[in-house]
């Protein structure tokens, strides 16, 4: 294909994302009780209520899993799954394998950070040139490094994940993290970006929890100027790590998560690893959730293998049997999406409302931290008497 068809091709995938993110979010700050027709919109698998596989699973990569740091909610230096990074012909073969399926964007992260891979750019060239849309989620810490690149081959949406507003908490969280070189590199993919008119999505996601949850209006005055409001993600923990233990159970906010089984990602996806196994997710640390090696096998083979079949029925019976999950699932909570939903909206409600009132340099910071809080907290205590209450009444 020339590279002329790519690119329109790009631009027009591009506006037609942007148009969609522009008018949800016009949808839902003026007509906020519409987040109901916004969530069914995502979720019909959630409302559907029937686990059936796909005829095709949806495929990501895991270009590495390897990461320069070990953030608290996420902890991937305990996975103990091997490190390493994906070869550059099987990450060719990956691009003819996903092309067959009709598949034209993907994913690189699962619980590594892209950036760590040296060969990055290369595999963001193919990527553009065969009209792949990237989705490309880093700490953005090694921005600097590939920035050339970026701009040269530009992901379809670029992702920045960022859990504080201030030095302090960023780097308690986001250890090894450094806050004044993350705000170098975003002045440079800011300035790069503005230069060479980059059509990518640009945006930045926080996982919101007890650590940072006084910070989300500070958070919003320090990265407005590189992220759009409606391109900020607020996401409520959930128990990423496969030894959450501890850390989530101690940790308010994980009273908005249930636990996820039956799951619909057995059903829906599948994750290349970088040495070619695959699982059926993001978090498989303890690689529980390998369902083929494609190596021997072929995708058709491992999405209509014995393992994934299995693993299928296991979460078909999730609610009666669960001693049949492997452990990583047993042990998954989250949020509904419908949760999630109605949080995230509520924090860009907050946030939009003091900035048409009082403009971004002078938003009362504290009073609409004093609301985010009151809000989310009153919340996570009724969820967690209603859990208990639904404890006591099943005994
Ligand atoms: C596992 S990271 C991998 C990509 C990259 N290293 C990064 O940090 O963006 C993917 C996303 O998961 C988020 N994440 C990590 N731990 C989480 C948790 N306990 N709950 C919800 N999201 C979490 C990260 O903030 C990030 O946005
Ligand atoms: S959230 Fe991303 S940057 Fe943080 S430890 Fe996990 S993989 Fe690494
Ligand atoms: S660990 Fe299991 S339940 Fe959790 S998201 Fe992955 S597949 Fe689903």
């Amino acid at each position: 294909m020339s590279s002329i068809l790519v690119n329109l091709i790009r631009f027009m995938r591009r506006m037609k994302q942007l148009a969609r993110n522009e008018y949800s979010a016009f949808v839902l700050r003026f007509f906020p009780d519409r987040w109901r027709w916004f969530e069914k919109n995502i979720s019909q698998f959630e409302r559907r209520g029937v686990l059936q596989a796909y005829e095709k699973p949806f495929v990501s990569f895991e270009t590495t899993d390897i990461c320069n740091l070990n953030c608290i909610m996420c902890e991937t230096w305990s996975a103990t799954r091997t490190k390493g990074i994906m070869k550059m012909d099987d990450f060719v073969g990956h691009l003819d394998r996903i092309q067959a399926l009709g598949q034209n964007s993907v994913a690189f992260h699962t619980i590594g950070d892209p950036l760590m891979d040296k060969e990055v750019g290369e595999k963001l060239r193919l990527c553009y040139e065969r009209g792949i849309e990237v989705d490309l989620r880093t700490n953005g810490l090694l921005l600097d490094k590939y920035l050339s690149v970026i701009v040269k081959y530009p992901p379809g949406r670029l992702r920045i994940s960022i859990d504080g507003g201030t030095k302090e908490t960023y780097e308690r969280i986001r250890v090894r993290g450094k806050f004044d070189k993350l705000l170098a590199n975003l002045n440079l993919l800011k300035g790069a970006f503005v230069k060479h008119r980059i059509l990518c999505e640009l945006g930045v996601d926080m996982v919101v929890f007890g650590e940072n949850l006084h910070e989300i209006p500070i958070f919003y005055q320090v990265f407005h100027p590189y992220f759009k409001l409606t391109h900020m993600h607020f996401h409520i923990i959930n128990s990423l790590s496969g030894d959450h233990g501890d850390f989530f159970d101690k940790e308010k906010l994980s009273s908005f998560s249930q636990p996820v089984p039956p799951c619909k990602m057995p059903f829906t996806s599948l994750f290349i690893l970088h040495d070619q196994r695959v699982s059926v997710c993001c978090r498989d640390y303890h690689e529980e959730l390998i369902v083929g090696d494609l190596k021997n096998e072929t995708i058709e083979q491992i999405w209509s293998g014995k393992s994934i079949h299995a693993l299928r029925e296991a979460h078909e019976q999730a609610k009666s049997t669960p001693s049949n999950l492997p452990r990583a699932c047993r042990e998954c909570y989250s949020p509904t999406e419908h949760t999630a939903q109605v949080i995230d909206v509520f924090i860009h409600q907050v946030l939009q409302k003091s900035i048409s009132k009082y403009g971004i340099k002078d938003l009362p910071i504290d009073q609409m931290a004093t609301e985010i809080r009151t809000y989310l907290e009153r919340l996570s205590e009724q969820k967690l008497l209603e859990k208990n209450q639904h404890t006591v009444g099943n005994h």
